[in-house]
């Protein structure tokens, strides 16, 4: 299968390529060789290449700058998305796309189906939106897209690798205590993306995070306790004090509560997910 991988060079752009299956003729494509903004760049590659399938794990990721920058936003996160689908609809191409728990207002109490209302608070979470709805519109039958949350790996920049820098740098740290998430390597992500590619017949949109459920507190509080118990941090790295998001005022919005439902994905792709901490793990022995 010829599979084209845009955003390579982002933290589940490199999961994909370390764990892409051994039958698959990747061609990986960051910003620097495909601007995914840039239609007539689009069509020809595609037109090219005639993949069986795009993976777009390209995406404007600055949450916070987006609030001011809508424009950079919305041309990554949804005029690309209709690029892409208007080339790969002309070559008979499917198209798996990722996208965000931050389309839902995390209002709620309890984890959020695929078909739950949306209500993005921020610029991102609605550039989110629009992608998915032109998507939907331009190819329901030929494309997967995949809500995901809080995603780290051992790649740029991320929640996890600001904590082990700032464990190391000072006494004390507050985190916020009062959203609820899960934490996602980008690993397991990649897996399921892939597990998703063998199935050429499913369409729609599916849930995907790792099990379980965690604050920040909670996620900061499990990566301090693991890393000094591999030695990856000291015993005397910083002290974590729980905090409430009024004490860390952000440009953007976040979700008070983003548990995503995945019951569906789990039975179209006949996968057992593992617990956040686990995955947790297997992340911090690959930074050792
Ligand atoms: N990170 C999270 O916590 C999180 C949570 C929920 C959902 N998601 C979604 O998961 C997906 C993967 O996220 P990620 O964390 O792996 O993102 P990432 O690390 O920010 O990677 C995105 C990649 O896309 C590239 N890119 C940006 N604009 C582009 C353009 N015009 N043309 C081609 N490539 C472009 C980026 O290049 P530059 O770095 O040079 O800009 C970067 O290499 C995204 O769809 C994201 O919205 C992420």
């Amino acid at each position: 299968m010829k599979v084209i991988i845009t955003g390579c060079k982002g933290q589940l752009g490199q999961e994909l390529l370390r764990l892409a299956p051994p039958d698959i003729a990747i061609t990986a494509v960051d910003i620097d060789t495909l601007d995914i903004t840039d239609q007539v760049a689009v069509d020809n590659f595609v037109n090219e290449l005639k993949p069986q399938l795009i993976i777009n794990a390209a995406a404007y990721t600055a949450v916070d700058k987006a609030e001011t920058n809508a424009e950079a936003a919305y041309a990554v996160n949804c005029d690309a998305v209709k690029i892409m689908a208007v080339a790969a609809s002309q070559n008979s191409t499917s198209i798996i796309h990722i996208s965000t728990d931050y389309v839902f207002d995390g209002s709620g109490c309890s984890p959020c189906q695929p078909d739950l209302p949306t209500n993005p608070a921020s610029v991102y979470g609605q550039s989110k939106l629009a992608g998915e709805q032109e998507l939907q519109r331009l190819m329901p039958g030929k494309s997967v897209i995949i809500r995901t949350a809080w995603l780290y790996s051992p790649y740029g920049q991320n929640f996890l690798k600001t904590m082990l820098r700032l464990m190391n740098e000072r006494d004390e740290l507050g985190i916020i205590a009062d959203q609820i998430g899960t934490p996602t390597s980008a690993a397991t992500l990649a897996t399921t993306v892939w597990a998703f590619a063998k199935k050429p017949q499913l369409s729609g949109i599916f849930h995907w995070t790792d099990d379980g459920a965690a604050s920040w507190y909670d996620f900061a509080a499990a990566i301090r306790e693991e890393s000094i118990a591999i030695g990856l941090l000291d015993s005397n790295a910083a002290r974590l004090k729980p905090i409430t998001t009024t004490d860390y005022p952000t440009p953007a919005p976040r979700p008070a509560y983003s548990i995503l439902d995945k019951s569906s994905t789990y039975q179209a792709l006949e996968l057992t997910p593992i617990n956040w901490r686990i995955a947790l793990r297997e992340v911090l022995k690959r930074i050792v």
